[in-house]
């Protein structure tokens, strides 16, 4: 499946990336009267989101999900409930019964994870992606058994050892949401990230220890300095 790559500068891409984002809202709201989106976390998509809060987007249509969550209160500063909330939902007038949070920080994150699960649409209109550099998506980490999972769409999982990433104990989507997605589109940025971007694009299929790749058939909007090696 060839991706659907854009490769901007990067000065433009929140503003491309949030355009990107709000005609996809718009468009499943014309086509369906709602739109149901799945956030990512992370540095990157914080200032599309900013943006994303000066778009035309009739919010009171708008469902909003999360891809995963860190096993962390809602107002910590590792949450990624915390950073789409100053960054976007303090912004602008979205339900709050319209706002799904994974409720990642309880005791029994699996039956977290069920409860989840039951919530989520059969098929999101629209999932953001991120690119981790050892080319986890979401948190769906190489090797991890949720990558290969056949059941659940939502699952409690450890992330790496830090130093890697921050915050061990999860909750994620399964590669069954990211395939049922109407869109997604995965956003990566930064000279860090070429090596891993270049490899999930054109390197052999192998989602198992790439997560990444199943999502390689989405929107990719990658700054140029992430696109450096790609042929
Ligand atoms: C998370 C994210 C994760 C993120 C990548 C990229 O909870 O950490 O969902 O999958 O998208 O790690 O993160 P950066 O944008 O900070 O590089």
């Amino acid at each position: 499946m060839t991706p659907d790559v854009l490769v901007v500068a990067p000065e433009r891409f929140d503003v491309i990336a949030a355009t990107t984002i709000a005609d996809l809202i718009g468009a499943s709201i014309s086509m369906r009267d709602t739109c149901s989106v799945a956030l990512c976390g992370g540095a990157t998509p914080e200032p599309v989101y900013r943006e994303l809060t000066h778009r035309s987007i009739n919010w009171a249509s708008v469902s909003i999900y999360f891809g995963d969550e860190r096993a962390v209160v809602p107002d910590s500063h590792d949450s990624n409930f915390a950073m789409a909330t100053r960054a976007m939902f303090d912004h602008v007038a979205i339900p709050g019964n319209q706002i799904h949070r994974m409720l990642a920080e309880r005791a029994d994150r699996g039956t977290a994870a069920r409860e989840y699960d039951a919530l989520l649409p059969p098929r999101l209109d629209l999932l953001l992606l991120g690119v981790g550099p050892d080319g986890h998506t979401a948190s769906l980490f190489p090797g991890s058994p949720a990558v290969t999972e056949p059941w659940r769409r939502v699952v409690a999982v450890a992330a790496p050892a830090p130093p890697l990433l921050p915050n061990v104990a999860r909750m994620t989507i399964t590669p069954l949401v990211v395939a049922a997605a109407r869109h997604v589109v995965v956003m990566v940025r930064g000279a860090d990230k070429a090596a891993i971007v270049q490899r999930v694009l054109e390197g052999p299929d192998q989602p198992a220890n790439l997560p990444a790749q199943f999502a390689r058939s989405g929107t990719w909007i990658i700054d140029q300095a992430a696109a450096a090696q790609l042929q």
